[in-house]
C-alpha cells in the first residue's frame, strides 16, 4: 500500500496551509550559499521564481493535496525550535545479521569503528597508508582524471571563480554553476511520475523519526551519508541499511569538492567508503558531492573509484536546510517543493529531490508534509537504485554483479578527453617525515576514544563543524 497507510491516516485533498510570511518577514532574505546555487538557475519555464526569494505578498497560501494530521504547525518548524526529543535507535542489528533483501550481501561485520579513522569533520590528510593505496586504484583505473584549476571555496559567486562558473566550452562542467552533466551523472528517474527520494547529511539525531515515517508508509529512500556521521552513529546507518534502504556516499566531511586536491577528493571519497563498508559490509557505489559541486575532476575521480554521481534533478531544491540556520522559512521550503511538483507535472521524466535527514526542522518538514504531499500526487516513490530500473543488490560493489550496473569508470576515456594531470605519486609510507603531497600529518588520524569533547557536541547535535561553518556563512552573507 503506497498511498494511504491505516497506521497514520493523512488527511487527504484539498488542504489549504494559510501562512502568514509577515510573521517570518525576511525582508533582504539572506541570498543561499554560494556554493550551492545549483538549483537557483533552473530554466524559469518550469521554476519560476529564483529559489530563495521572499514571498511576494505579506501573506501566502499554500495547496498541499495532504497533510500528515500529526505534523507539527508550520509556526512551530523555525530555526529557534527548542530540540525535540530523540529516538533510541531500535532494534540493534548485531554483527552476522543478513540484510533480507539484498542478494548475496554478506553478514553485517564484527568490530564496528575499531579502527583509526581520520578526525571527524576535517579532510583527511592524504599521506596515510589507506589514501595512498586509494590514490593507486584511481591512478590504475584508465580513468583520465582531467587538469582543471581547483576552485575557490565560496561557489559560483566568488569573484575569483568567474572563469569556472561561466564555464563557457563547457571543458569543467561544473553543474553547480552552469547544470552541466555528462553520461555519467544521475539527475532524474527515467519514468515519468517517478520520485527518486533521497536525504542527505545524515545518520543525524532526527533521523529514526523519518524512518518510522517511512516504515509506516512502506516507502524506501536513498540516504546520502557523511562518513563522519556515520562514524558517530553506526547502528542507525545498519537500522537503515538492514530495514532495505540504499545507503550511498556523500563524502568523510562534508567540503566543497571542487576546491580540494585531486589527493583530497581520493581521501574525502575512500573514508566515507570504507567507514560504510567496515559498518555495513557492503560498499556503495553511488555518491553525492555536497552542496551538488561537481565538475570532470571530481567526476573522474568518482567514477575511478567506482562511485556513480547522483545530483538532483536541476532547480528541485526543497532548500530545506536553510530552515535551521534562519536562511529561509518552511513556508519558502513548501513553495519550492509546489514549484518542484508543478515542474514534475509538466516533465515526462521522473525527478530526483534534495531534501535532508540532517536537523529536526528537516525531517518535520518531510515527515509532516512533503512526503504526505507527494503520496496525495500519486508518485512512485523510490530510492534511486530503483527508480533506475535496478534491484537493490546493484547498489554495491561487494553485490552488484556488474551486469545491469556496470562500474561506471567503463567508457570513462570517451567522457574525460581533455588535458589530464598525473596523480602524486604515492611513494612514501606514513611513518616517513614529509613528502610531496603532504598537507597534514599522519598523527592527525584519531581513534574514536580519543576524540576531542568538541566534536562529540557537533556528533550530539547531528552536526558537523563544516555544517555549522555552511550555516554561519548562509547568515552572514
Ligand atoms: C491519486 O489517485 C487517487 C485514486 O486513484 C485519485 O482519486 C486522485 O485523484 C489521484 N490524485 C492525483 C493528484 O492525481
Ligand atoms: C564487478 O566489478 C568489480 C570491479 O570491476 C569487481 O571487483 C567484481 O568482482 C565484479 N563482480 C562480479 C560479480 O563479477
Amino acid at each position: 500500500m503506497k498511498f494511504l497507510s491505516p497506521v497514520v491516516p493523512l488527511a487527504v485533498l484539498p488542504l489549504l496551509v494559510q501562512a502568514h510570511a509577515g510573521k517570518y518577514a525576511h525582508h533582504n532574505v539572506i541570498p543561499r550559499q554560494a556554493s550551492a546555487t545549483g538549483s537557483d538557475i533552473a530554466p524559469p519555464s518550469q521554476i519560476p521564481d529564483s529559489a530563495g526569494a521572499a514571498p511576494s505578498t505579506d501573506s501566502f497560501v499554500l495547496s498541499l493535496t495532504s497533510i500528515n494530521p500529526t505534523a507539527l504547525p508550520l509556526s512551530a518548524i523555525v530555526s529557534t525550535a527548542q530540540p525535540a526529543p530523540t529516538q533510541e535507535v531500535s532494534p540493534i542489528y548485531p554483527q552476522g545479521a543478513v540484510p533480507p533483501n539484498i542478494i548475496g550481501a554478506p553478514p553485517l561485520p564484527d568490530d564496528i569503528l575499531q579502527k583509526d579513522y581520520p578526525t571527524p569533520d576535517d579532510v583527511p590528510p592524504v599521506n596515510s597508508a589507506e589514501v595512498e593505496e586509494w590514490i593507486r586504484e584511481v591512478a590504475n583505473s584508465g580513468v583520465p582524471i582531467p587538469d582543471i584549476p581547483i576552485n575557490l571555496e565560496g561557489g559560483c559567486t566568488v569573484a575569483g571563480n568567474a572563469v569556472a562558473a561561466a564555464d563557457t566550452d563547457r571543458s569543467r562542467c561544473w553543474w553547480t554553476c552552469t547544470g552541466c552533466t555528462r553520461k555519467t551523472d544521475i539527475t532524474q528517474c527515467p519514468q515519468k511520475g517517478t520520485f527518486g527520494l533521497s536525504f542527505d547529511d545524515g545518520p543525524a539525531p532526527y533521523t529514526p523519526d523519518l524512518l518510522d515515517f517511512l516504515d509506516q508508509q512502506k516507502l524506501k529512500a536513498t540516504f546520502f551519508v557523511v562518513g563522519s556521521r556515520v562514524y558517530y552513529r553506526p547502528d542507525l546507518l545498519r537500522k537503515q541499511y538492514m530495514e532495505g534502504h540504499q545507503i550511498a556516499v556523500h563524502t568523510w566531511s562534508h567540503p566543497e569538492l571542487t576546491t580540494l586536491t585531486n589527493e583530497q577528493i581520493i581521501a574525502e571519497l575512500g573514508w566515507s567508503r570504507r567507514v560504510i563498508q567496515d559498518t555495513l559490509g557492503v560498499t556503495p557505489n553511488m555518491m553525492r558531492p555536497p552542496y551538488g559541486d561537481i565538475d570532470d575532476r571530481v567526476r573522474a575521480i568518482s567514477v575511478a573509484m567506482g562511485l556513480t554521481p547522483v545530483i538532483w534533478t536541476q532547480g528541485f531544491d526543497t532548500e530545506d536546510f536553510e530552515i535551521g540556520s534562519g536562511g529561509t522559512t518552511v513556508q519558502q521550503s513548501l513553495q519550492n517543493w509546489e514549484r518542484i511538483t508543478a515542474a514534475a507535472s509538466t516533465s515526462d521524466k521522473g525527478f530526483i529531490v534534495l531534501e535532508h535527514d540532517l536537523f529536526q526542522q528537516t525531517v518535520e518538514l518531510a515527515t509532516g508534509y512533503i512526503l504526505p504531499d507527494a503520496i496525495g500526487h500519486n508518485y512512485t516513490i523510490q530510492p534511486i537504485v530503483t527508480c533506475m530500473g535496478l534491484p537493490l543488490n546493484d547498489a554495491y560493489m561487494e553485490t552488484n554483479n556488474n551486469q545491469t550496473h556496470p562500474d561506471p569508470a567503463q567508457g570513462a576515456q570517451a567522457i574525460f578527453t581533455g588535458p589530464t594531470k598525473a596523480l602524486l605519486p604515492p611513494t612514501h609510507t606514513p611513518a616517513s617525515a614529509s613528502g610531496p603531497g603532504t598537507s597534514t600529518s599522519p598523527s592527525n588520524n584519531v581513534n574514536k576514544k580519543n576524540s576531542n569533547s568538541a566534536r562529540a557536541v557537533f556528533s550530539v547535535l547531528g552536526m558537523g563543524a563544516t555544517s555549522l561553518l555552511a550555516g554561519l556563512i548562509s547568515i552572514l552573507a
